[in-house]
């Protein structure tokens, strides 16, 4: 997986189909050769002849006579520092105990080994057996300020999957101020790409955008303190020709739940370096003698084979090797949750009607949502305050979850750890523990402020508080929110040097926090949650084995949403909920139908008030489940193909392919009902083209290759009323296979 040329100091990686090749010049850069199809060996690959630009650059001092030839501010690199002649955006900048602001590296040693070691306190994939990967560190060192670097790239056997950090250590005897790390910089020779990545807004997240690199620098950020619904801290270089199954991409995904900052700059020369890391912006880091720091993992993958292969690869790394734990291949829960059903105005009689008629439909667990602590009738206190209100749960949440249990459920509880009101007892015991800057103001947000999670007591507090309720009451289950960004973000333990280190030790704190609850409580199902998906990355899909999707439920809205989600999310992170009509986000009306259809694309679950249920809805949620475990192994851990998407057509047809190949499972879902506007024959993906598969409900039976090829005219045949659909309704088609 990983060769090394010792005449040419040339790595060589490869996965099934991939090949990512480096060597180091003149002993101080890394220079990039090649990322793209696999090569079977590289004979013949020379670099490239730098002589033939015309450069104003300067010539790096430490090269040899026959280096010189080049300068950095031109070459294809692994990686970049400021201070000498590549003037291009860095990765790296510091600035030394001297004043300077110079980083020069030179190649110290380099080490292949089999496995992938865990990052310390950050989120990163792993294998089980060592020989599913091999890694390549290479240590480069600052002579003159004794700063060591660690560049770690991990290659897959079985995927394409290439992982790189790096992990900075100061061995000198000044301290170094870190203003700049990128977790990855990497260059391309070319510039004709799109750059794809994913934004949104709240109720609106991971919409999908292509835009094509520019001269200049396309960039894209969160400041707010969390990943964010705003963008995701992902980006892809596309062909303009690249569709969902045809065309180069190449997958750029941070592993890190914070300010980031991801992008491509073209220089003047029209290469493009790649940029992905913790945000530079506000940020450094002091780095005293004998420490170190680590950047969170990137998770690279390339295809000439479309969209759809670069989000195939993601979905079984992510659901596979970042997802952990008894969860991770377990069937989830179909659970009800409270929220949109009575907000916070419910009791323990109401909690347990709904119970009991969910458990009529099949249901198997409840979650009670917020509302349920201190004296919480409304956003606006008792954050913090962890401890049930009487009022509403006279029997506390112990009496609450053992009612719920002997109805024969399970029993989830919502909890927003990280979050402190100002009108708690928590606040007036402990004024300082939030996120603040003297004589700056306390700005709420949603009427609550962020606890620092970069304190120790801070810390202790909320692992041992949940600790306690997890200990004290049957709780198979946790919906860990977090509703606000941060803002005046300052910490009172740090001292003025370090205060530009607080969002990133937030994230820290966090991840331990998570981590240790995680290895306390292990057979807790902690899903994830921040506003919906305001944090739904793959760092934190880590430590949650789901993820609210978003608090838009709309079966409508969520063609898009979950469509975006897709691109690098599995479905089996994705919860998705059947919400009541009109719909408390957009007002829309669906059928029970479409809802089913579309929340079968992720984890399903309910959310609305089931006691007003009729006897013939709930009969057709009954049956809806009963479908939803019939195909949701398929959804969950098949290959899912995205056969029309909502931002290019008048559909989002999703076709998920078990792993036998004996199950299709198509989620057909349509914007808006047109007259005869079009045929809509669907071509599948990923089945054998010599068997036959049956469509389920009728005596319909489909050679493999006629569905490959000339596709499966849905509308035409009128399966399941298909040809009758409304404005954004849903059909769930399955195709069963009959002969191999
Ligand atoms: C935001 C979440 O996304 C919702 O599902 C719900 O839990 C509310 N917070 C509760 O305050």
């Amino acid at each position: 997986m990983i060769k090394y040329y010792e005449e040419s100091k040339t790595f060589h990686f490869t996965t099934p189909n991939t090949s990512y090749v480096f060597r180091i010049f003149g002993e101080r850069v890394m220079e990039h050769l090649y990322y793209g199809k696999r090569l079977q060996d590289l004979e013949g690959m020379f670099p490239c002849d730098y002589g033939k630009f015309v450069s104003g650059a300067p010539i790096d001092s430490e090269f040899s006579e026959a280096e010189s030839f080049v300068s950095t501010d031109i070459m294809l690199q692994e990686y970049s520092f400021y201070g000498s002649c590549d003037l291009r955006t860095p990765g790296f900048h510091a600035a030394y105990a001297d004043g300077s602001r110079i980083t020069k590296m030179k190649y110290v040693s380099h080490e292949i080994y089999q496995g992938k070691p865990k990052l310390k306190g950050l989120p990163a994939v792993y294998v089980e057996e060592k020989d599913e990967a091999e890694t390549l560190e290479v240590i480069m060192e600052d002579e003159l300020t004794g700063l060591r670097i660690r560049y770690r790239y991990s290659a897959f056997q079985k995927l394409d999957v290439i992982t790189r950090n790096i992990e900075v250590e100061n061995t000198g005897k000044k301290p170094v101020n870190i203003e700049k790390i990128m977790s990855c910089c990497l260059d391309f020779e070319t510039s004709d790409y799109e750059l794809l990545h994913l934004h949104g807004a709240w109720g609106r997240e991971s919409y999908v955008e292509r835009c094509p690199l520019m001269n200049g620098c396309i960039k894209i950020e969160s400041r707010r303190g969390a990943s964010a619904h705003t963008h995701r801290p992902f980006v892809a270089l596309v062909r303009k020709e690249t569709t969902e199954n045809s065309g180069e991409v190449y997958g750029f995904n941070l592993l890190y739940s914070g300010n980031f900052e991801a992008g491509a700059e073209v220089e003047r020369y029209l290469s493009t370096r790649v940029f992905l890391g913790i945000n530079s912006f506000d940020f450094h880091w002091l780095l005293n003698p004998g420490e170190e720091f680590v950047a969170p993992e990137v998770v690279m993958t390339y295809t000439d084979a479309g969209i759809g292969e670069m989000s195939r690869t993601y979905h079984e790394l992510y659901r596979t090797r970042l997802a952990r734990g008894k969860w991770r291949d377990l069937e989830r829960p179909v659970l009800i949750n409270n929220w949109e059903a009575t907000y916070f105005d419910f009791n323990e009689e109401k909690i347990l009607d709904i119970a009991k008629r969910a458990k009529k439909a099949g249901i198997e667990m409840l979650v009670l949502d917020d509302g349920w602590f201190g004296k919480r009738d409304n956003d606006r206190s008792s954050l913090g305050d962890w401890y049930a209100d009487l009022r509403k749960l006279p029997n506390g949440v112990k009496g609450l979850a053992e009612k719920i249990h002997k109805e024969g459920l399970q029993f989830g509880l919502w909890v927003e750890p990280e979050m402190i009101s100002p009108d708690s007892d928590l606040y007036r015991a402990h004024p300082d523990w939030c996120l603040h800057v003297n004589g700056r103001g306390r700005s709420c947000g949603r009427w609550q402020l962020v606890l620092d999670l970069a304190r120790e007591d801070v810390k202790r507090y909320i692992i041992d508080v949940l600790s306690d309720i997890l200990s004290e009451s049957p709780i198979d289950y946790i919906k860990w929110d977090m509703n606000r960004n941060l803002s005046e973000i300052g910490s009172d333990v740090l001292p003025p040097e370090r205060q530009a280190e607080t969002a990133h030790r937030y994230m820290l704190g966090l991840y331990e926090i998570l981590e240790t609850l995680r290895e306390r409580f292990p057979e807790v199902l902690f899903e994830g949650c921040a506003a919906g998906g305001g944090r739904f990355d793959a760092g934190m899909m880590y430590y949650f084995n789901q993820y609210w999707t978003s608090d838009n439920s709309d079966a409508g809205e969520r063609m898009y949403i979950q469509h975006g989600t897709s691109y690098i999310m599995p479905p089996v992170f994705m919860g998705a909920h059947v919400s009541a009509v009109p719909n408390h986000q957009v007002g829309r009306v669906t059928s029970l139908e479409t809802r089913g259809c579309v929340a079968m694309g992720g984890q399903l679950g309910y959310e609305l008030d089931i006691t007003k249920a009729s006897d013939e809805e709930l009969e057709e949620i009954k049956k809806q489940i009963e479908l939803y475990k019939d195909i949701r192994q398929t959804v969950h851990w098949g290959n899912m193909y995205r056969l029309k998407s909502p931002f290019e057509s008048n559909y989002a047809v999703w076709e998920y392919v078990s792993d036998d190949q004996n199950t299709v499972v198509i989620l057909y879902n349509k914007i808006k009902a047109m007259v005869g506007f079009e045929r809509n024959s669907l071509k599948l993906y990923g089945i054998p083209e010599n068997s036959r598969y049956r469509l389920r409900g009728t005596e319909k039976v489909f050679k493999g290759e006629v569905l490959n090829r000339y596709g499966l005219c849905v509308e035409a045949m009128g399966v399941n009323g298909i040809d009758k659909m409304r404005d954004y309704s849903g059909r769930v088609l399955i195709l069963d296979r009959v002969e191999s």
